[in-house]
C-alpha cells in the first residue's frame, strides 16, 4: 500500500526521497509524487506509473530544489489512478502540502461543508480532503500545528499524514492513527517513513509513532506529541539488519532471492530458541495453568498467514487435544467472537502493519482475551500491541508474495505448538525429543529441496501456459494446497483453486476435463492411499498431474501422477515447510515464464494498511 517518506537536513531533499521511495516500491504502488519545500514556496511533481517516470520528469530530483520535503508511492483506493490523484496534494492556495496512507472515511461530509465554502478541489481523493481542511483551520488560527489538531478532531479512519507548510521552512509535521509510519533521527537531519527500508542509508535510529500522535520535524530535532498536544519522550529503536538484506544482490528478482534465503531463515527462527534439546521461547509469559485454563485457541490472520494458521490447526489439535479455531481477520473483527479472558488468540503477521489484522487484534484485546504474535518486523503496531510476541527473524522480504516470511511463520507456530504440548504434558518426553531433534533438521533438508530447482523449472515450462489449475490434498496437504494455489495465481495469474481432496466428488470434478492440470499434494503418509485414489480419479478424466510427496511416496506416486516432485521423509507435522518449497518455486518459474512481474504483481501491494 502507500508508502511515505519525508527529509529535513542539509542536503537536497529530492534525491533523497526518490531513493528512499526506490525502496518503498516493494510495497506495491501505481502513482509516485514529491513535493520539496524552498524559497519559501512548495513544488511538487507528480506522476501515474513507475518511479522512473518521476525521476526522468524531475532529472533525477534536480529539478526541485530544497533542502525539506515529503514523496509517496500510492496505490489507489479513491480516484482512479493518474497524474491529479497522485500525492502529494496541496491545497487551494498551494502554501500547504500533504501525503496520506490509510482512508479518511468522513471526507465527503468535509468536502461538502468545505466546497459549500467556496475551496475548489483537484483530485477525487480522499487525501485532498485533509490537504483543503487544513488549509480552512490555518487560515483560522494562523498556527498550522494547531490547525493539524483541529483536523485530527475532525477526521475519522486511518491515517499517517506528511504535512509540509510553505510558511514555515525547514519543518516537517507528521501524523498517525491505525497506519504505519516512523520517525529516523539523522545526523543533521530526520526523517519520516512507513518503514525502516526507505531509510535506513541514512540512519539506523528510529522511533515507533504510536496512534494520535503528532511529530514536528527539523534537521536537529524531532518532538513528539500526544493526542492532547502535550510533548512526550519517545524510545529509540536501533535497526538491526544491513542495507543489503533489502536488496537483491545478484539475483533477478527478490522472490527467488528469499526462496533461497529460507534454510538460513530456518535457522535464525530455530537455532537461538533451542537450549540442551529444549525449546524455550524468549520472554514468553504463556504459563502451563493459562493454558489449563484455555477453552479454545484462536488463530487469526490474512492471506498467506492465515494458510499458516490452516496448518497449524492441524498440528495443534493433534498435539495439545485443544479446540482451534483459524479465522481470517477480515471475518473475525465482524463476526462477533466468543472470547473472555479464557482465550488465546494467535494473531499471525509478517509486517505487523496489516489493518484488518491488527483491528481483529484489538477486539479481541477489548474482549479479554490474551494475545501472542508471531511478527516479522520488529517494532511493528502489531508486535507492540500484543501481550506477547515471538519475531520469525526472516529478516526484510522485500517480494510480494511471501516465501521465507511464511515457512519462518510456520516453523514457529509448530516450536510453540511443542512447547505448549511440552508445558500440558500431551507429548510423551520420547516423542518431543524427536520432534524437537527432528525439527533442527529442517534447514538442511530444504536445501536438498532447493536442489530440485531445475527439475521445478521444468515443470514449470510444461504447465506454465494453462489457465486453471487445482490444487487438491487432504490434512495437512489440503493447507499446504491453500498457499501453493495462492503463491501461483498471485504471481502467475493463472486462475488455481485449493481443495479438499475428498471434496472433488461434491462439485469440483465437473471441471476436470483433458488437460487440466492438477497438483496433487501426496506428503502426508497416513493418508497416501486416499491421495492415491484422487489422482487415480482425476487422471481418468483426462487431468494432468503434477504430484508431490516425500521421497517415501515416490514409487507409489510415479505409477500414476504425470510428474513427481519430492521432499525428504520428516515427522508428519513438518512435512509442509518442505512442502511447501517446491510449490513457491514452481510459481515462481511460471511466472518467470509468463513474462510477468514477479516482485510486484498487479493490483497488490505487500503489506495492506487499509480495509
Ligand atoms: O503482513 P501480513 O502477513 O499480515 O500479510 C498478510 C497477507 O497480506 C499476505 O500474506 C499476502 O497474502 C501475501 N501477498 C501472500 O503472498
Amino acid at each position: 500500500m502507500c508508502g511515505i517518506v519525508g527529509y529535513v537536513g542539509k542536503e537536497q531533499a529530492a534525491p533523497i526521497l526518490l531513493d528512499g521511495l526506490s525502496r518503498l516500491e516493494y510495497r506495491g504502488y501505481d502513482s509516485a509524487g514529491v513535493c520539496v519545500g524552498g524559497d519559501g514556496a512548495l513544488k511538487v511533481a507528480k506522476t501515474k506509473g513507475r518511479l522512473s517516470n518521476l525521476s526522468e520528469m524531475t532529472h533525477g530530483g534536480g529539478d526541485l530544489p530544497g533542502t525539506f520535503g515529503i514523496g509517496h508511492t500510492r496505490w489507489a483506493t479513491h480516484g482512479e489512478p493518474n497524474d491529479v490523484n497522485s500525492h502529494p496534494h496541496l491545497s487551494q492556495d498551494g502554501r500547504i502540502a500533504l501525503v496520506h496512507n490509510g482512508i479518511i472515511e468522513n471526507y465527503m461530509e468535509i468536502k461538502e461543508m468545505l466546497l459549500e465554502k467556496g475551496v475548489q478541489f483537484a483530485s477525487e481523493t480522499d487525501s485532498e480532503v485533509v490537504a483543503q481542511l487544513l488549509q480552512y483551520y490555518y487560515r483560522k488560527t494562523s498556527d498550522i500545528f494547531q490547525a493539524v489538531y483541529k483536523v485530527l478532531h475532525r477526521i475519522e479512519g486511518a491515517y499517517a499524514l506528511g504535512i509540509l507548510c510553505a510558511d514555515k521552512p525547514d519543518q516537517i509535521i507528521a501524523a498517525r492513527k491505525d497506519a504505519p509510519l516512523l520517525l529516523g533521527h539523522g545526523d543533521g537531519c530526520a526523517f519520516i517513513a512507513s518503514d525502516a527500508t526507505a531509510i535506513i542509508k541514512h540512519t539506523r535510529e528510529v522511533s515507533y509513532m504510536e496512534d494520535g500522535e503528532v511529530a514536528l520535524l527539523t534537521a536537529d530535532r524531532i518532538q513528539v506529541y500526544n493526542a492532547l498536544g502535550d510533548p512526550i519522550e519517545k524510545e529509540r529503536h536501533v535497526i538491526d539488519w544491513e542495507i543489503s538484506a533489502a536488496e537483491k544482490g545478484g539475483y533477478e528478482h527478490f522472490m527467488f532471492k528469499e526462496i533461497m534465503e529460507e534454510p538460513e531463515a530456518l535457522r535464525r527462527t530455530i537455532g537461538p530458541r533451542i537450549r540442551d534439546g529444549r525449546i524455550e521461547l524468549e520472554g514468553f509469559s504463556v504459563t502451563a495453568d493459562t493454558l489449563r485454563s484455555m477453552s479454545r485457541l484462536y488463530i487469526v490472520a490474512c492471506g498467506s498467514s492465515y494458510h499458516v494458521g490452516m496448518v497449524g490447526k492441524y498440528n495443534i489439535e493433534k498435539l495439545l487435544r485443544i479446540p482451534v479455531e483459524v479465522q481470517l481477520a477480515s471475518e473475525f473483527r465482524y463476526c462477533d467472537p466468543i472470547l473472555d479472558e479464557k482465550t488465546l488468540v494467535i494473531i499471525i503477521s509478517q509486517s505487523g502493519e496489516t489493518l484488518d489484522t491488527m483491528a481483529a487484534l484489538r477486539e479481541a484485546k477489548a474482549r479479554g482475551a490474551r494475545i501472542l504474535s508471531i511478527v516479522n518486523v520488529v517494532g511493528s503496531s502489531i508486535a507492540r500491541e500484543s501481550d506477547d510476541v515471538l519475531y520469525t527473524w526472516a529478516g526484510p522480504e522485500i517480494a510480494v508474495a511471501t516465501t521465507k516470511a511464511y515457512s519462518t511463520q510456520l516453523m514457529l507456530l509448530d516450536m510453540i505448538t511443542l512447547y505448549f504440548a511440552d508445558l500440558l504434558g500431551t507429548v510423551d518426553e520420547k516423542t518431543y525429543r524427536k520432534l524437537v531433534t527432528e525439527l533442527q533438521t529442517i534447514p538442511d533438508k530444504l536445501e536438498k529441496v532447493l536442489a530440485q530447482k531445475e527439475k521445478i523449472q521444468y515443470f514449470a515450462s510444461q504447465y506454465f501456459n494453462h489457465d486453471s489449475v487445482f490444487f487438491i490434498g487432504r490434512n495437512l496437504d489440503f493447507a499446504l494446497g491453500l498457499e501453493g494455489s495462492l503463491k501461483l495465481k498471485e504471481i502467475s495469474y493463472i486462475h488455481s483453486e485449493a481443495y479438499a481432496s475428498g471434496e472433488l466428488k461434491h462439485g469440483t470434478i465437473s471441471l476436470i476435463e483433458d488437460g487440466t492440470l492438477v497438483v496433487a499434494l501426496s506428503t502426508y503418509g497416513p493418508l497416501l492411499d486416499k491421495a492415491m485414489s484422487n489422482v487415480v480419479e482425476v487422471r481418468a478424466r483426462g487431468a494432468d498431474v503434477l504430484a508431490l510427496t516425500t521421497e517415501s511416496g515416490e514409487e507409489a506416486l510415479a505409477k500414476n501422477a504425470t510428474g513427481v516432485l519430492t521432499v525428504p521423509d520428516t515427522a508428519e507435522m513438518f512435512l509442509p515447510s518442505l512442502g511447501v518449497v517446491p510449490l513457491q518455486l514452481f510459481a515462481y518459474y511460471v511466472a518467470l515464464q509468463k513474462g510477468c512481474d514477479i516482485d510486484k504483481p498487479r493490483n497488490l501491494a505487500k503489506s495492506v494498511t487499509v480495509e
